[in-house]
C-alpha cells in the first residue's frame, strides 16, 4: 500500500516517535557523533537538531521512504549541518568501505528487513575506530510483556511498517562483530511495557 507507507506512516512516526522521554535520550546521544556520519533509517530528522554542527563534518541521511525524506527536508532550517540524503535501503549501502567515523540509528535497526545485512554494511562503512550510536526497541527481559510484544507484533509490522517488538538488538549487533562500548536499557515509559522496552548507547 504505498499510499500508506509514504504518505501516512511517514507522519505516524513523525507525530508519535519524539516523545520528551525519547527526546531526552536522543539529546544525550547524538551529540557523541563527529566527523563523517551516516545515519540510517533518518525518518522525518528527528536527530538532525540534536548533532552539534561543529564537529559533524557531513551526515549522510540514508532514508528509503519519499515521505520521510519530504518531512525531514522540513528540518533543514532548524541546523547547519552539511546533509547529503541518499534515498536507498540501508541494506545497500552505496558507500566506500571505512569512511566513516561515526554511524547512527535510532529505531532502524528494529524496523529494516535486512537487520544482517544492514549491520554488516554499516561495520562495512566504519572505520576501524569509529563508533556506533543505536538507541532501539526490542525484546523485553520480562517473560509476561514478551508474550504481549508476540502478540502485537503482527499490529506494530503492519502499522510501523516492519517495526519488531521482539528482537534483541544488542545480542544481534554483537553477533554482527560490534563491542558494546556503552549500554543503557529499560521501560521508556510505563505504558504499553510491550512497545517502550529500549537499548541506548554506542558501539565499536
Ligand atoms: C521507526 S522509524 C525511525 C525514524 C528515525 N530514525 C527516528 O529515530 O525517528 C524507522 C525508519 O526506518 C526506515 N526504514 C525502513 N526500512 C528501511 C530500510 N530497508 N533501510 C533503511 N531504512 C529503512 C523507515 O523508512 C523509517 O524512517
Amino acid at each position: 500500500m504505498p499510499f500508506f507507507r509514504d504518505e501516512i506512516y511517514p507522519r505516524l512516526v513523525n507525530m508519535l516517535g519524539d516523545p520528551p522521554p525519547i527526546r531526552e535520550i536522543r539529546q544525550k546521544l547524538i551529540p557523541m557523533a563527529e566527523g563523517k556520519v551516516l545515519e540510517i533509517g533518518a525518518g522525518s530528522g528527528a536527530n538532525f537538531v540534536h548533532y552539534d554542527a561543529t564537529r559533524v563534518s557531513k551526515l549522510y541521511a540514508l532514508e528509503p521512504n519519499p515521505g520521510m525524506i519530504r518531512l525531514a527536508q522540513t528540518q533543514l532550517h532548524r541546523t547547519h549541518l552539511n546533509i547529503e540524503f541518499l534515498d536507498l535501503p540501508g541494506e545497500r549501502i552505496p558507500l566506500e568501505d571505512d569512511i566513516m567515523d561515526t554511524v547512527v540509528s535510532t529505531f532502524t535497526l528494529c524496523t529494516i528487513p535486512g537487520i544482517g545485512e544492514a549491520i554488516q554494511g554499516l561495520r562495512r562503512v566504519l572505520k576501524p575506530d569509529g563508533k556506533l550510536i543505536f538507541f532501539e526497541l526490542g525484546r523485553s527481559p520480562d517473560p509476561a510483556v514478551q508474550r504481549w510484544q508476540k502478540r502485537l507484533e503482527p499490529l506494530h509490522r503492519w502499522l510501523f511498517q516492519g517495526l519488531s517488538l521482539t528482537r534483541d538488538i544488542p545480542a544481534l549487533l554483537m553477533q554482527g562483530g560490534f563491542q558494546i562500548s556503552q549500554i543503557e536499557m529499560g521501560y521508556i515509559a510505563e505504558f504499553p511495557k510491550s512497545s517502550t522496552y529500549c537499548w541506548w548507547g554506542t558501539a565499536t
